[in-house]
C-alpha cells in the first residue's frame, strides 16, 4: 500500500497562525541513547483567529513522554498526534504549554533537526528541521524569544552553545555540566541552533561603528586550528563593509562560527551562532585552492550579511525565500566584487546564472523567484532562488542607483525591523524612496522563464543616427503557457574604429547618461521598442547588456569581426569576455558541422589571433585574459542547444581547445613562464589572477598532446609549494589522456592521496578529480572510488564530490550511450531516498533534464525516473522532483 501522495501548498492561501509565541524556553538533555527535550512555549491567541481554534503543532519523528498546560498534566484524550503533527483540542486564550520529546540524534542521517556529525551535535533547522526536535509552530512569521539550557557529559562536550548570549553555567551529577542561553532578538524557529562538542575556539574581536567590541569566535576541531586565519579575517571585512556600505552594524556582544563536517549546504546563518559545511570555512595555503578561499570569504560574508537580511528581517512565509538569499547573494556578490576584481567576480556570477539557472528555468522545476506553489520547500533552494533573485535585486540597483537604492534598503530595515515579510515589501520600500513604479517589474518576481532580447539595428549615414530595435520574449514554463513583457535595464555602449563613442538618445533627459557620456541605461518595457542615437559618425559595433545588466538571453546578430573589435576595445570588461565566448562558440559550431565530413576540420584563423592578441596584451588583468582563453563549457554550450548532443559538443570543444594549444604553444609557453614566481604563495585577488591565467597557459600546454607539456605539469606537480598550483598540475595530468600520460596519472594521484589522506577536504578534490575524469571508464572508476576506505556515503561532501563529479561534472561520461550512468545514479538515489532526502533529491538533478537530449537518451533517462517513481516510501523531496519531471 502506499502512503497518501504529498501535497502542494500555496501561496494564495497564506493565513496567520492562531497563536504566537512569546517567548520558547528549551532544555536539553544529551544523553548516548536519546536526546530528552523538555520546551516551555508561552503562548497567546492570535486577535485575528477563531476563538475555538485548536493548537496545532508541527512534529516529526518524536517520541512524546509528557504534555502539561499552565502546570497541569493533559491525558490521553487532550490531545492527538499525527504522522507530523500535535493537536490540543482545547486551549485558553493565553497559556504555557510544557512538552517533554524525546528523539535520536545518533541515528539521524537527513542532517536536519539535531544530528550528530562525527564527534559533535549540532542542528540545522531551516527550513523546517526544528519539528525534528520538539512540537513547535515551526514557520517563520511566528517570532520568539529563547532560552536555551544544554546539559551534557562534560569530557566529551567541554563546548556547549546555543544562539545569542551564555547567561549561567554549571556543574551537574556524574560528570555532566550545563550552560544556559538566552537570545535576546526575537527569531522564527529555523535560526534556532545548538551545538555540544570537544571544539577548539580562535577568537578575535571587531569595534563596531557606534564603538561596541564584539568577541568573534570560530570553532573548529582541534586538527583545524591551523585552517580559521582567512574566516576570521573574511568575517571582519564582512563586517566593516557592511557597515560602509549599508549603514549595518552587528547586534549582539558575541558572533560564533562553528565548523561541521556533515552538512547538507554550504553553511547556515542561525542567529549568533553560524554552522558552516568545513568546506565553506577551513582555508590554509597547503590545503585550499585559490577557489575555494575565495568561496569561504564568499560564504562567511553571506551568512553575516543574513544578521540583517534575514534575520533581523526576516520572511513571512517561505515563497519570499528569495526576499533574504537574493537580496544576501546580491550583497555578498558587490562584497566579494569590492575585495577581489569586479570584473572577474562578475563573469564568475554571469557563467554560472546562464549555465545553471538558465537550465533550470527550461527545465521541469522552473519556478519563479517567488513559487506559487511547492511541495518540498528544500528543493527551491535553487539557482532560481539565489541567483536569479540576487540579480532582480542588482537590476532594482540599476534602476535606481546606488544612492537610491540605499535610501530604500535604509527604509526596508527601519520599516521592517524585527517583522516577518513579503518580497513587496521590499520592493515597496524601494517604490517609496524613489517614486518609481515597479508593478510591471513585479514580473521579475512572479514569472518563470528566462526572457530572450532580440536586438536588431540600422544605421543610417545621411542622418548619422543609430536606431537599435528591442525585441523580447519568454518561453513557456510548467507554471504558465505565455507571459508578460519585463521591464528591465539594458546597459549600453557603441564602439567605433577606434573605441568608445559619445551616445546622444533621442528624447532623453541629459542625466540619464552616465558622466562619461559612453554608456547608458536604458529602460526596456515593451514587447518592441525602439531607440535612436544621434550625432553618430560612423557605423557602430553596439556593446550591449554591458555587465550583464538584465538576467536575460541576449541575441544580436555580430560578425565575428564585430567580435574581435569588441574584444580588443570594448571598456566594458564584461562585454569584452563575452565577446571572446560568443566567437568560441561560432567556431565550436563551426568544427561541430565539418567533423561529420572531415576528422580533423581546420580552425577559423580570426579566431587564432584575436586570442593570440589577448594573450599577449600584458596591460590587461592576467585573471580575464584566462577567462577570455577559457572556452564555454559543455554545459553552457547544452543550455544553448535545442537537442543536447553529447559527443559532439565534447569533441569539437576539445578539437578547437587542441588547435589552439597547438597553434600558440609558444605564446602559451611565454605566458607560463611569465608568470613563475618566487613570490610567497598569497591568496590575494592579484597573485589569484596570475595564478590562474599560468595554470590556463599549462592546460594548454599539455593539451597540446606535446610531450614538454606533460613534463611541466610533472614539475610542478612536485614543486608547488600551494594546493591551487598543485591541483591544477595533477588535474592536468589526470586528465590528459595520452598513453603516455597514464602511468604518471597513476603515480600523482597515489603521491597526493599518500600525502593528503589525512585532510578530508583535499581528499574531497581528490575524489572529484577522479570522478571528473572525461576519459573512458569513468564509470568503473567512481564505483571503485565508492569503495575506497576514505568514502562515506553518509558524508554530504564525499557524495558531491564522487556522485556529483560524475553525474554534474562529467557529461560525456555520465551521458553515455549505453545508459550505465542514468542506472548507476538511479540506484544511488534510491539509496538515499531514506538516508538524506534533501540529498538525494538534488542529485536527481542532471535526470531531469532529459527531454533536451536525443530519442535514445530520453528514453534511457526517461526509464530510470521512472524506476525512482515506483519505489514505495518515496521521500517528498525526491517525489516532487520525479513527479514533475515526468509530468
Ligand atoms: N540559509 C542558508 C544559506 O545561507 C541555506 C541553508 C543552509 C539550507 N543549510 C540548509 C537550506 C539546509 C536548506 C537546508 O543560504
Ligand atoms: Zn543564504
Amino acid at each position: 500500500m502506499k502512503d497518501a501522495q504529498p501535497r502542494a501548498i500555496f501561496l494564495k492561501d497564506y493565513q496567520e497562525p492562531d497563536f504566537w509565541i512569546k517567548k520558547t524556553d528549551l532544555d536539553f538533555q544529551l544523553n548516548d541513547e536519546y536526546c530528552e527535550v523538555t520546551s516551555t512555549l508561552t503562548f497567546v491567541r492570535n486577535d485575528k483567529a477563531d476563538k475555538n481554534a485548536a493548537l496545532i503543532l508541527h512534529g516529526q519523528d518524536l517520541d512524546l513522554q509528557s504534555l502539561a498546560i499552565d502546570g497541569k498534566a493533559l491525558s490521553e484524550e487532550d490531545w492527538q498526534t499525527a504522522e507530523e503533527s500535535l493537536t490540543i483540542h482545547s486551549v485558553p486564550d493565553a497559556f504555557e504549554l510544557r512538552c517533554v520529546t524525546r528523539i535520536k540524534p545518533q541515528d539521524n542521517t537527513s542532517l536536519e533537526g539535531l544530528y550528530r556529525s562525527r564527534t559533535m551535535y549540532c542542528t540545522q533547522c531551516e527550513a523546517e528541521g526544528f519539528r525534528k526536535i520538539t512540537y513547535y509552530l515551526d514557520r517563520p512569521d511566528v517570532m520568539s524569544e529563547f532560552s536555551t539550557r544544554i546539559e551534557a557529559d562534560k569530557n566529551a562536550f567541554p563546548i556547549l552553545l546555543s544562539n545569542g548570549n551564555p547567561v549561567e553555567s554549571g556543574e551537574a551529577d556524574n560528570g555532566r555540566h550545563w550552560v544556559k542561553w538566552h537570545d535576546p532578538h526575537l527569531k522564527p524557529a529555523y535560526l534556532f541552533a545548538l551545538v555540544a562538542g570537544n571544539l577548539c575556539n580562535i577568537d578575535d574581536k571587531f569595534i563596531t561603528q557606534s564603538g561596541r567590541e564584539v568577541l568573534l569566535r570560530i570553532f573548529v576541531e582541534e586538527k583545524d586550528t591551523d585552517k580559521v586565519d582567512h574566516a576570521m579575517q573574511s568575517l571582519k571585512r564582512a563586517m566593516k563593509w557592511d557597515e560602509d556600505v549599508y549603514g549595518r552594524e552587528y547586534d549582539l556582544d558575541i558572533f560564533m562560527i562553528v565548523a561541521v563536517d556533515d552538512f547538507n549546504m554550504g553553511a547556515m546563518e542561525n542567529k549568533g551562532l553560524n554552522i558552516f559545511n568545513t568546506s565553506c570555512v577551513l582555508a590554509n595555503k597547503d590545503t585550499t585552492t585559490d577557489f575555494s578561499f575565495q568561496r569561504v570569504e564568499a560564504v562567511v560574508a553571506h551568512e553575516y550579511f543574513h544578521n540583517w537580511s534575514g534575520n533581523r528581517v526576516t520572511c513571512r512565509d517561505w515563497f519570499q525565500l528569495s526576499l533574504k538569499e537574493g537580496f544576501t547573494v546580491f550583497r555578498d556578490s558587490e562584497f566579494s566584487a569590492d575585495m577581489n576584481s569586479r570584473t572577474v567576480k562578475r563573469v564568475e556570477d554571469v557563467s554560472l546564472l546562464r549555465t545553471l539557472q538558465f537550465a533550470e528555468d527550461a527545465g521541469p522545476m522552473a519556478h519563479p523567484v517567488q513559487p506559487a506553489s511547492f511541495i518540498e520547500i528544500s528543493n527551491f533552494y535553487t539557482l532560481t532562488i539565489y541567483e536569479k533573485g540576487a540579480e532582480v535585486v542588482r537590476m532594482i540597483h540599476s534602476l535606481l542607483g546606488p544612492e537610491l537604492f540605499r535610501k530604500g534598503s535604509d527604509l526596508y530595515f527601519e520599516r521592517h525591523d524585527g517583522q516577518a515579510v513579503t518580497i513587496e515589501d521590499f520592493v515597496a520600500a524601494m517604490a517609496d524612496v524613489s517614486g518609481r513604479d515597479f508593478n510591471q517589474f513585479m514580473r521579475w518576481y512572479r514569472q518563470a522563464g528566462t526572457p530572450v532580447l532580440t536586438i536588431s539595428d540600422r544605421y543610417d549615414a545621411n542622418a548619422q543616427t543609430y536606431t537599435l530595435t528591442v525585441k523580447q520574449s519568454c518561453p513557456p514554463t510548467p507554471e504558465s503557457e505565455s507571459k508578460l513583457p519585463y521591464h528591465l535595464p539594458l546597459k549600453m555602449g557603441l564602439l567605433g574604429d577606434a573605441g568608445a563613442l559619445p551616445l546622444k538618445l533621442r528624447g532623453a533627459a541629459a542625466d540619464t547618461e552616465t558622466a562619461d557620456n559612453t554608456s547608458i541605461v536604458l529602460e526596456v518595457k515593451d514587447a518592441e521598442e525602439s531607440f535612436v542615437f544621434e550625432n553618430v559618425q560612423e557605423k557602430p559595433v553596439p556593446s550591449l547588456l554591458r555587465d550583464f545588466s538584465a538576467p536575460v538571453k541576449l541575441k544580436y546578430n555580430y560578425s565575428r569581426m564585430d567580435l574581435a573589435r569588441l574584444m580588443s576595445l570594448d571598456t566594458d570588461g564584461f562585454c569584452r569576455w563575452d565577446a571572446s565566448q560568443q566567437f568560441a562558440l561560432q567556431v565550436i559550431y563551426d568544427v561541430m558541422r565539418d567533423l561529420t565530413k572531415a576528422p580533423s576540420p581546420e580552425v577559423d584563423e580570426a579566431f587564432i589571433e584575436a586570442c593570440k592578441a589577448v594573450l599577449e596584451d600584458e596591460s590587461l588583468d592576467p585573471a580575464i585574459v584566462a577567462l577570455m582563453l577559457t572556452l564555454p563549457s559543455e554545459d553552457y554550450i547544452a543550455e544553448l542547444a535545442t537537442v543536447i548532443d553529447v559527443e559532439s559538443i565534447h569533441f569539437a570543444r576539445n578539437h578547437v581547445k587542441r588547435k589552439l594549444a597547438q597553434k600558440l604553444y609558444a605564446t602559451f609557453l611565454q605566458v607560463y613562464e611569465r608568470l613563475q614566481t618566487h613570490e610567497a604563495y598569497s591568496p590575494d585577488a592579484e597573485s589569484i589572477a596570475r595564478r590562474s591565467l599560468k595554470n590556463l597557459a599549462l592546460h594548454y600546454l599539455v593539451q597540446s598532446g606535446k610531450e614538454e607539456g606533460l613534463k611541466l605539469a610533472e614539475a610542478q606537480f612536485d614543486n608547488a609549494d600551494n594546493m591551487t598550483d598543485s591541483q591544477a598540475a595533477l588535474t592536468n595530468i589526470a586528465h590528459a589522456g595520452s598513453s603516455a600520460a597514464e602511468s604518471l596519472a597513476e603515480r600523482c594521484l597515489k603521491d597526493f592521496y599518500g600525502r593528503w589522506k589525512n585532510e578530508s577536504l583535499v581528499v574531497n578534490q581528490w575524489f572529484s578529480i577522479q570522478a571528473r575524469n572525461p576519459q573512458r571508464d569513468a564509470l568503473k572508476r567512481v564505483e571503485t572510488l565508492m569503495q575506497h576506505e576514505a568514502f562515506d556515503f553518509n558524508n554530504p561532501n564525499k557524495l558531491r564530490s564522487v556522485l556529483g563529479g560524475f553525474a554534474m561534472g562529467n557529461p560525456i561520461n555520465f551521458h553515455d550511450r549505453s545508459g550505465n550512468g542514468y542506472a548507476f545514479l538511479a540506484q544511488q538515489i534510491l539509496k538515499l531516498n531514506k538516508q538524506n532526502p534533501q540529498m538525494a533529491s538534488r542529485l536527481l538533478t542532471p535526470l531531469t533534464k532529459w527531454k533536451k537530449y536525443d530519442e535514445h537518451r530520453q528514453k534511457l533517462m526517461k526509464a530510470q525516473l521512472e524506476i525512482i517513481k515506483k519505489e514505495e516510501k518515496l521521500s517528498p523531496d525526491v517525489y516532487e522532483v520525479v513527479t514533475k519531471s515526468l509530468s
